[in-house]
């Protein structure tokens, strides 16, 4: 197996590749969308998230303010990751940015434009790993992968991921291409990757699951150190943030959180998530935790 990277941190291994990546990776959006930090703290805060062993992060050409300064965040990415080849830069395309509003647009030739963009915004050739941001209803979902699977051929690309998608559709995806991961919201509020079969088929089938918002989105994340979790990991001497990681590590080898962040501090707690093995028995604790109470 390939390593890449500072082994302070957990590893876990992308799709069956072989290849390592830490086993919770930074996700760039909060540092590009509205009350995002002013630049240089954003280059900070990518370059500490490396110092401290993190060698993943996840990005998209929507990350930004509109479509006018579409790849803001692939940019900054090229700028904070000079000479840090180590780490792998994960990134989608199908959304655009109409004045700031977020919008799916899957059209294979308009997946092949923006990947070129991407290209040219990060300055790596090729793409470690390009995700279909989510299916378009107005596209049939095989046209869409088709086009992430013709990158791949033209070397654009090195390995194809989905986001936002249905077991069925890794399935359908599956059989168009090789498909190493998935994004989909996996958190306290949402764990509907835990019913619908793509937590486990994801499991089975040695895919990556990427769970995006862990702390379910900028405006919830503060809740977290209210909620009924906090006073478990008062008992651990943890916060509830690093809490929440290892569990979501622990529900399955497929599971990579990817939390965003904005302050330093942040991201050293986040880092240090891997380093706090839960048992079973833990995490079935922590379900009981989250299970909601009868009333009455
Ligand atoms: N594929 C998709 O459709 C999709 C959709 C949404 C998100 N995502 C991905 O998921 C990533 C994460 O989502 P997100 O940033 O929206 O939500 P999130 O990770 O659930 O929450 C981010 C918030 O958590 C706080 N936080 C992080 N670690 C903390 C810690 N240890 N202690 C206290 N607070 C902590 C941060 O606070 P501070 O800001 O104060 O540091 C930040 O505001 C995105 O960057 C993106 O890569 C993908």
């Amino acid at each position: 197996m390939s390593s890449r990277g500072s082994p302070a941190l957990q590893k876990r291994e992308l799709g069956a590749t072989g290849a390592l990546i830490s086993a919770v990776g930074l996700g760039g959006m909060l540092l590009s969308i509205q009350g995002r930090p002013p630049h240089a703290a954003a280059i900070e805060l990518i370059r500490h998230a490396v110092s401290e062993g993190i060698t993943l992060v996840d990005t998209a050409d929507a990350y930004c303010l509109d479509d006018s300064e579409q790849g803001h965040n692939l940019r900054l990415l090229r700028e904070a990751l000079r000479g840090s080849d180590q780490v792998w830069v994960i990134t989608k395309v199908g959304c655009t940015r109409p004045g700031g509003a977020w919008r799916v647009d899957a059209r294979p030739e308009r997946l092949i434009q923006a990947a070129e963009q991407s290209l040219t915004a990060l300055g790596r050739e090729p793409i470690d790993l390009l995700q279909l941001h989510a299916p378009d209803s107005r596209v049939p979902f095989a046209e869409s992968v088709g086009a992430l699977a013709e990158l791949v051929r033209a070397g654009k690309v090195r390995h194809v991921g989905l986001s936002n998608v249905s077991a069925n559709q890794i399935a359908e995806a599956r059989a168009i291409t090789p498909i190493v991961s998935v994004q989909n919201r996996f958190n306290l509020h949402d764990r509907s990757v835990e019913t619908n079969g793509v937590l486990d088929y994801c499991t089975k089938h040695r895919i990556t699951l990427f769970a995006h918002s862990p702390f379910g989105g900028a405006q919830n994340a503060p809740e977290l150190g209210l909620s009924r979790l906090s006073q478990e990991a008062k008992r651990r001497k943890v916060s509830a943030y690093r809490l929440v990681l290892a569990w979501l590590l622990a529900k399955s080898p497929a599971v990579v959180p990817l939390f965003g962040a904005r302050r330093l501090d942040s991201v050293s707690d986040s880092a240090r998530a891997t380093r706090l093995g839960l048992s079973p028995e833990d995490v079935q604790a922590i379900d009981q935790l989250l299970a909601p109470r009868a009333s009455g």
